[in-house]
């Protein structure tokens, strides 16, 4: 791919390594650039770096007004070599694609995706933050952008890469255990919709219940299957627990549950973990009873932003909680965190082909 380097002057360009004083927080802060590139007349084109900035966008553009559009998350980290290191980009890439094929969005090639974003971290790199816990979180998004008012797919696609230095998701950090809202009201997906990919819309649907939870002193909310039988994910990661012997229970990926790619990674990982990690249909009132009857000793989240994310109670609408364990962050939790931030900062070594460096090539 030939890509264009439209690049700020050197004297608007930040010159000097980013570092922040306090916490940079999470998806806040932008680099100096973005990548973009055009799809119509059925092929992707203009491959190019520009500086980061608003889109021209008719009042008409399909994206705005039937939501078809998707997105990735992915990160970067920083390790003591002073590299810069992509971690799975080619999973998101692959995802992107099955994103793609749910809500009718042309195919955009891997590699051209993952070229995308390394050029990307490349022009940028000063920008990555130099903090503990920090990384670079990467946004790829695809979106309509035809003229046009009919509900059909669009013929014009934007794909854009952007880049956000940041720092831990939570606010009350990795030491503080959440709480999740389970909702019999509001449901995120149903067999046959669009659960399964990362569609601009299913996050949208989210954002009513995530407001219940927050009055109901809730962090993020989980969500039950339509029937509300099963337990599927949360608004921004897969759902786990762990069981009194260290097996970690991750609900079986269905068509209204994002594949994460944490959580396939933690999966790879159980025998460096030493314990397994297995998928399971969960059941609600089995999952209760299990915590009530000290069965399930531990529970969390896995995702890109969130990372390993410790749940230490559940609240349900009429006000009923359920406490996991203690409510704190369990041993368990805490190494399945050590260990896969290990690998991602290059502590440990991980399994092969999931960190790649980012090529010197731009200046
Ligand atoms: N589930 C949902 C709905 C998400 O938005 C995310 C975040 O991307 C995840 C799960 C976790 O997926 P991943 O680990 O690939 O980031
Ligand atoms: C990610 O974890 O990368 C996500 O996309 C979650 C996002 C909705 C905050």
């Amino acid at each position: 791919m030939e890509i264009t380097y439209n690049v700020k002057p050197a004297a608007e360009r930040r010159t000097e390594p980013f570092c922040p004083t306090g916490n940079v927080g999470f998806g806040v802060t932008r680099t100096d650039h973005m990548f973009v590139m055009d799809y119509y007349d059925g092929q992707w084109r203009d491959p190019r770096i520009v500086p980061y900035g608003p889109f021209e966008l008719m009042p008409g553009t399909m994206s705005l007004h039937y939501g078809q559009s998707i997105f990735e998350g992915a990160k970067a980290f920083m390790h003591d070599d002073g590299e810069i290191y992509t971690f799975r980009i080619d999973q998101n890439a692959k995802r992107m694609n099955r994103s793609g094929e749910i809500v009718c969005i042309p195919h955009l090639p891997e590699e051209m995706q993952v070229e995308a974003i390394q050029a990307l971290i490349d022009v940028d790199r000063l920008w990555f933050p130099r903090q503990s816990g920090a990384c670079l979180y990467i946004r790829p998004f695809i979106f309509a952008t035809e003229d046009r008012l009919s509900v059909s797919p669009s013929s014009r696609y934007t794909f854009c890469v952007m880049l956000s230095p940041s720092g831990v998701y939570y606010k009350d950090g990795f030491d503080k255990a959440i709480r999740l809202l389970i909702t019999t009201q509001y449901h995120r997906a149903v067999s046959g919709g669009t659960g399964a990919s990362k569609a601009a819309g299913n996050y949208a649907a989210s954002l009513r219940a995530a407001k219940a939870a927050a009055e109901m002193g809730a962090a993020q909310v989980l969500y039950l299957d339509a029937n509300n039988r099963q337990i599927e994910e949360v608004g921004a990661m897969n759902h786990f627990h762990v069981l009194k012997d260290g097996t970690v229970i991750i609900p079986k990926f269905t068509d209204t549950i994002l594949k994460s790619i944490t959580s396939l990674s933690i999966m790879e990982l159980s025998s460096m973990l030493g314990c397994e990690v297995r998928q399971e249909t969960v059941m609600l009132d089995q999952f209760i009873a299990d915590i009530e009857a000290g069965e399930i000793v531990e529970a969390g989240g896995f995702g890109t932003a969130a990372v390993v994310s410790p749940v230490g109670s559940y609240v349900f609408e009429d006000g009923r909680t359920v406490t996991v364990g203690d409510g704190e962050v369990g041993p368990h939790v805490r190494r399945i965190y050590q260990l896969f931030t290990d690998i991602q900062y290059g502590r440990v070594p991980g399994p092969a082909g999931w960190l790649m460096p980012v090529p010197h090539r731009f200046g």
